[in-house]
């Protein structure tokens, strides 16, 4: 059976969760990634975020930042009611450059016309794809991002066993990327990493990067 993400984006509300101490880590991340991407010559940033569900993270530090008004963010969300809340928090926090795509965040046309990034957040994406699906989604990004754009990605540690985002964090150094924060909270089992890109993307962007398992 599919997975309930309206249900799975109630435990936002349970204060001192999992989910809200991530999200918390993921708006931080978010509000260092605004300041220190470079813009385009135009002065622009652009944003990607991947199956955004109801744009928590972003919306609120794009209102806020001082940078965050000039970005052109487009949020990529399956579900139409978690899009449509996106959509009614864009307007309520006036961001008219946010663009909500009800849409399969796992092609990469729903956002090509917004590559390359400065800025792209994949977060509650690796946890439920393949790992060949996470491979192929990490060598994808150089591509999606311009020379020096920024990742914010989750990844829960797993069930035993060695650390699930370990193996995360390594595929972003094989493809050309360098770690700029980490967080494994001991008592929690999320962990949330933001990795800047060195180099840049040469490969073309396969038409499918993932679909959720
Ligand atoms: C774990 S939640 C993460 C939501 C959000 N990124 C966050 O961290 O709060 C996964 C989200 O991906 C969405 N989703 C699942 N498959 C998708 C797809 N192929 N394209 C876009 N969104 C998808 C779900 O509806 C859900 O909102």
């Amino acid at each position: 059976m599919a997975k309930d993400w309206l249900r799975w984006h109630e435990d936002y509300g349970t204060a001192g969760s999992s989910l809200a101490r991530r999200l918390e880590v993921v708006r931080a991340y978010l509000e260092r990634a605004l300041t220190e991407a470079l813009a385009g010559p135009d002065g622009q940033r652009r944003l990607i975020s991947m199956c955004a569900g109801d744009g928590r993270d972003v919306l609120p530090v794009l209102a806020r930042h001082p940078r965050g008004r000039a970005v052109r963010a487009v949020l990529a969300e399956l579900d139409p009611e978690l899009a449509r809340r996106a959509r009614e928090t864009a307007a309520e926090l006036h961001l008219p450059d946010v663009d909500v795509r009800t849409g399969d965040a796992g092609r990469a046309d729903t956002y090509r016309d917004t590559a390359p990034a400065h800025v792209l957040l994949a977060c509650g994406v690796f946890g439920n794809i393949t790992g060949a699906d996470v491979r192929r989604t990490v060598a994808a990004l150089p591509s999606l991002l311009v020379p020096g754009g920024i990742v914010i990605w989750t990844r829960g540690r797993g069930d035993g066993g060695p650390d699930a985002s370990a193996r995360v964090a390594d595929c972003f150094a094989e493809h050309g990327f360098h770690e700029l924060a980490f967080t494994s909270p001991s008592d929690a089992r999320f962990r949330v990493g933001m990795h800047r890109l060195d180099g840049t993307g040469s490969q073309p962007v396969p038409d499918r990067l993932f679909t959720f398992i």
